[in-house]
């Protein structure tokens, strides 16, 4: 029973690769590098450099490997960079999980996980946790990339015997609480990240988007999951779908909500750093607020969030942050030169 992880060279695919370790999953990645680090995959761990999007490739390696799960992280996540470059998310996001999923069908691979989005919800029609059956509304190309490989799998699932779990991840953010992986892309452009770089000393000062928001404090709500939480969650679905799971899709948050403001004052508390903030204008595709509703997750895939709490995924993502400033990771990463985005 071997696993199959696209994008586990990225952010959240290599905290998946070392939860699969701690549980002794056999397994291997495929990442294309192309903002994941070959380091970021621990030695031991097999990486073959390929593009899901390759499909004659990726049947090859699905049949040499005897892959029976695929966990698919592999994509572009940026929302706004999806905005101004449609085609590119259209691509990384809907057409090569098209090849991908054709590759597992063609192989007779059984199970898929795949990671979505909050962001195919759109603005929310109802106030409070958004429950998964809520409508599907999607504002920026990045949610609609992902909403159509949700539905090109559901499709195929009921065409195929292919089973799958569908998670849709409200804001992921910390590290590995042991310190092993974290969140190293360059150019960073998510609120935790942003913020712990300008905490660390790689940015003057950080922005925030929008303070005139019909919200307690005017900034944007968002429910941030800590990462090893959520990969937590594609384990408990791995055991869903070998326990004769079929079809099922579930939210990936805390049902809580944190602003912008207070997330930037918290890493300001945490680090010690009361970093230049600038308050400006509302960044496009941006959504008021947006906290999930989890009680599907709990219920069917019987996950418990360990680490749920901002202090903890600040402190995480911080100690990274510092790691990564002081070079004592890998080589690529601590050579990394950061340009200071804010003028
Ligand atoms: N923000 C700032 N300043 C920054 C960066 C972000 O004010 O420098 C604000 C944004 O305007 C937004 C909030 O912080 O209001 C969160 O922004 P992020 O860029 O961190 O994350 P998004 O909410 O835009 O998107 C993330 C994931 C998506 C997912 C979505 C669901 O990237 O995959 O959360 O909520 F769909």
């Amino acid at each position: 029973m071997t696993i199959l992880v696209t994008g586990g060279a990225g952010y959240i695919g290599s905290h998946m690769v070392w939860e699969l370790l701690d549980h002794d999953e056999e397994f291997i990645v495929v990442d294309n590098l192309a903002t994941g680090f070959k380091w970021a995959v621990p030695d031991g761990v097999e990486l073959i450099e390929a593009d899901i999007g390759d499909q004659s490739r990726m049947e090859k390696i699905i049949k040499k490997n005897g892959v029976d799960t695929i966990i698919h992280f592999a994509g572009s996540v940026v929302v706004p960079e999806s905005i101004e470059n449609p085609l590119k998310y259209y691509q990384n996001n809907t057409a090569n999980s098209r090849n991908l999923i054709a590759a597992a069908v063609e192989t007779g691979v059984k199970r898929m996980i795949f990671s979505s989005t909050a962001a195919v919800y759109g603005n929310p029609v109802t106030t409070g946790p958004i429950a998964e059956n809520a409508i599907l509304n999607p504002l920026s190309p990045y949610g609609t990339s992902k909403l159509m490989t949700e539905l090109m799998l559901r499709d195929t699932a009921n065409a195929h015997d292919l089973n799958y779990v569908i998670l849709r991840y409200f804001n992921v953010a910390g590290c590995d609480v042991h310190g092993r992986t974290g969140q190293s892309t360059d150019g960073a452009t998510h609120l935790i990240k942003v913020a712990c770089e300008a905490a660390t000393g790689k940015r003057s000062s950080m922005k925030i988007f929008g303070t005139d928001y019909d919200t307690p404090d005017g900034t944007c709500i968002r429910d941030f999951i800590h990462v090893n939480d959520l990969v937590n969650a594609h384990y408990h679905a791995v055991k869903f779908l070998r326990d004769g799971g079929r079809k099922f899709t579930a939210n990936c948050g805390y049902s809580k909500g944190y602003s912008v403001r207070e997330v930037v004052d918290t890493v300001q508390r945490i680090s010690g750093n009361r970093f230049k903030v600038i308050e400006s204008e509302r960044r496009a595709g941006d959504i008021e607020s947006l906290t999930a509703n989890c009680n599907r997750l709990m219920t069917r895939l019987d996950w418990r969030p360990q680490h749920d709490s901002l202090d903890t995924i600040v402190e995480t993502a911080l100690a990274w942050e510092k790691n990564m400033v002081s070079g004592s990771l890998a080589p690529e990463i601590a050579d990394i030169e950061h340009t200071d985005e804010v003028a």
